[in-house]
């Protein structure tokens, strides 16, 4: 089937003990900057990680500061259901790939001049929450699973992790201005059925206007 590349992406949260050539990791980052990008300003980076003992390092910056939270936070109701979903923020322990996506600045076209024309900070707001900046990563991330996925491989886009962010960035330390941490994307050769959740039927996420 011509869509089969769309259906058979699965997010995969579990990986072979198996290597992943670094040409092929260069040709999936390579598939994801041929992502369409507002101005095609390309606000993208992408920290490569193949190293299991700085992975797994990851994996314990983000279960520390997990820990840190839930005993510096006093609702036990909250607390059990954000540990409930640790397992989904660390699922890529031991995983051979862990691409980290920064995303630099991009703003909202025509800002100073709805600004200036005295639009409402109301609708400057929700202009402003579209994020354009955001939305090119996204393109990009979705190439990367995509192009996993063709070459045999699997991966998983996590923000979840992200309470950890400044964490991680500061353990990766690289020199990279105004990019932050986006999202963490695991790599690998997948392990186990794959299958995805069910999506909501087409008449409910579709409106045709005549
Ligand atoms: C922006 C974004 C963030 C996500 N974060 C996580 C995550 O932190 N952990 C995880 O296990 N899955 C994460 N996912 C994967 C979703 O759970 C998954 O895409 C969804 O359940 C649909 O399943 P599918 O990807 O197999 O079709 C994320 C997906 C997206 C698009």
């Amino acid at each position: 089937m011509k869509l089969d590349f769309i259906y058979n992406r699965h997010s995969v949260r579990k990986f072979k003990d198996q290597e992943i050539p670094k040409e092929d990791i260069k040709e999936i980052l390579k598939a994801a900057t041929y992502a369409p990008s507002g101005k095609n300003i390309q606000n993208w980076h992408f920290v490569v990680i193949q190293s299991k003992e700085k992975i797994n390092e990851i994996v314990k910056i983000i279960e520390n500061k997990h820990d840190y939270l839930i005993n510096n936070c006093d609702d036990e109701e909250l607390n059990a259901n954000f540990s409930k979903f640790l397992r989904y923020f660390t699922l890529f322990k031991n995983a051979p790939v862990l691409v980290m996506v920064f995303a630099g600045p991009y703003g909202a076209s025509g800002l100073e001049v709805l600004q200036k024309a005295n639009i409402s900070d109301q609708e400057i707001n929700s202009i402003l929450n579209k994020a354009p900046g955001i939305q090119n990563i996204g393109a990009a991330v979705q190439n990367i699973q995509l192009a996993a996925t063709a070459m045999g491989y699997g991966a998983c886009w996590m923000t979840g992790p992200n309470f950890a962010a400044k964490e991680i960035e500061d353990y990766i330390n690289i020199d990279k201005n105004d990019y932050t941490l986006a999202c963490l994307v695991p790599i690998g050769v997948p392990q186990g059925d794959l299958k995805s959740p069910k999506r909501k039927p087409l008449n409910e996420v579709v409106t045709f206007i005549d």
